[in-house]
């Protein structure tokens, strides 16, 4: 297993989402998801409750599965887009429309990639999602980790990119992977592949001075 001689600076700038450069061909050693998860658990989570399980999914047949529902919740999703989101977008900020085509490679070849992780956390009740301090609690207790974790691929040659639109067929995918649907809340699919090379560069951001209020909005 080797390690990129990356300063903690450029892993937290180069740590990008990857999609075209995903070695489709090259298998994930079990041991080094191993290796990110253990540095995954030193996160934070509210109240230190560790509430959250990652479920790697290696199998051909349900990686093939799982991607069908990622494809029919970008061509079908079930909850509408409120709002245009064109009002909230910020202007030096890398725009989908550069992305597209990267995305469109992912849509198109999902079900290749070796590893598709999907983080989960655990609730008493689904209803929880119903309340935004709830909701912040959940997830933030779930961002860490899966942010950790791709922190920790990276530094191991591995890419990843956080997704989301399965989730408009969380139900399907919960069958499709054993996963109690009434208390397990999933929050991403993360494809998990060896890069194609591994220098990244920095992506376009909107300036630090622009996203700064200091006292007051
Ligand atoms: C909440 C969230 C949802 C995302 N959903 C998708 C997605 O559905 N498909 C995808 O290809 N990338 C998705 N991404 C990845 C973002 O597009 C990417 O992180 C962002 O554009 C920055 O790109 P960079 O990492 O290359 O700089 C998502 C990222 C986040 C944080």
């Amino acid at each position: 297993m080797s390690r990129l001689d990356l300063s903690v600076d450029e892993l937290l700038t180069t740590t990008r989402a990857v999609r075209k450069r995903l070695d489709l061909t090259r298998p994930v050693e079990r041991e080094v998801i191993e290796e990110c998860l253990t540095l995954a658990t030193q996160a934070p989570t509210g109240r230190n409750r560790q509430h959250w399980d990652f479920v790697f999914v290696t199998d051909p047949d349900r990686r093939a599965a799982l991607a069908d529902l990622y494809r029919m919740g970008l061509v079908r999703p079930r909850q509408p887009l409120l709002g245009g989101a064109d009002a909230i977008n910020r202007g030096d900020a890398e725009g989908w429309d550069r992305i597209a085509d990267s995305a469109q490679h992912l849509f198109e070849h999902l079900h290749e990639v070796p590893v598709l992780l999907v983080p989960c956390v655990r609730v008493t009740d689904r209803r929880e999602l119903e309340y935004p301090v709830r909701l912040a609690n959940i997830y933030g207790s779930i961002l860490p980790a899966v942010w950790q974790f791709m922190l920790a691929a990276r530094s191991r040659g591995l890419g990843t990119a956080w997704t989301t639109p399965h989730l408009h067929y969380e139900r399907e995918a919960a069958k499709l992977l054993d996963i109690p649907y009434d208390t397990v809340i999933q929050t991403a699919l993360i494809p998990l592949a060896y890069t194609i090379g591994t220098d990244f560069r920095p992506g376009l951001r909107v300036p630090a001075d622009e996203v700064a209020h200091w006292d007051r909005w």
